[in-house]
């Protein structure tokens, strides 16, 4: 049987990296093969693509070059990474996917959603996640925690009203697929947050879990 596809998404600093390693954690302790990933990354040529996109200048790409940048790494990860993993049964926990490249590119730096729309078709096709939680977050909580590795930086360099959209988009990607996405209060404690998520998988998936 095909492995599901879980991807977690939000504001930088909202606890996603963190939350999607212990519901990987929590998934296995129920029985499930599951990897954890990420995007941008998860498989060597996209983490040398990651490398172009999280680092330097915050000018330093246009808009919609960026958005093919994150959709190159993408199709790596998609390639080597996540559908033979889909394939061989395993399920997938993605930090991120291309919701991100919906808010961040479409939404915040003003692409608009048709150009993100188009390119999800010819890159990702007719694969979407099973899941998608979005964790909400104020932006002034989530910039005072965001934590980057170091250099890894320049999306958090981007400034308020960047992040302000990026809330906005966040929050319509949600409404416009319900049945696909959930969003969870990201303002409690890890572990309030992990229930949270843990009981958001256990109802869509309908799944048990610790
Ligand atoms: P990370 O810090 O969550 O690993 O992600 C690196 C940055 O890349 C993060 O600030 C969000 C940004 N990003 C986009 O702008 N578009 C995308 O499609 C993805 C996947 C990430």
């Amino acid at each position: 049987m095909r492995g599901k596809f879980i991807t977690l998404e939000g504001v930088d600093g909202s606890g996603k990296s963190a939350q999607a390693a212990l519901l990987a954690d929590g998934l296995r302790e129920s029985g499930f093969d599951v990897i954890a990933t990420r995007e941008p990354g998860g498989s060597p040529g996209a983490e040398d693509i990651r490398a172009l996109l999280v680092r330097g200048a915050v000018t330093r790409w246009d808009p919609m070059t960026e958005a093919l940048l994150h959709f190159a790494a993408r199709k790596e990860h998609l390639n080597h990474t996540i559908r033979p993993a889909l394939d061989a049964g395993t399920w997938v926990v993605c930090d991120r996917f291309a919701d991100s490249t919906m808010a961040y590119q479409g939404y915040a730096h003003g692409l608009g959603p048709e150009p993100v729309r188009a390119l999800y078709e010819l890159v990702v096709g007719a694969l979407a996640p099973d899941l998608t939680l979005v964790l909400e977050l104020a932006v002034d909580v989530a910039l005072a925690r965001a934590t980057s590795a170091s250099g890894e930086d320049r999306y958090e360099r981007m400034g308020r009203a960047f992040h302000d959209r990026l809330g906005d988009g966040y929050r319509d990607i949600a409404r416009l697929e319900p049945d696909r996405c959930a969003l969870i209060d990201a303002g409690g404690t890890v572990d309030e947050v992990q229930s949270a998520i843990r009981a958001a998988v256990g109802e869509r998936l309908g799944v048990g879990l610790a």
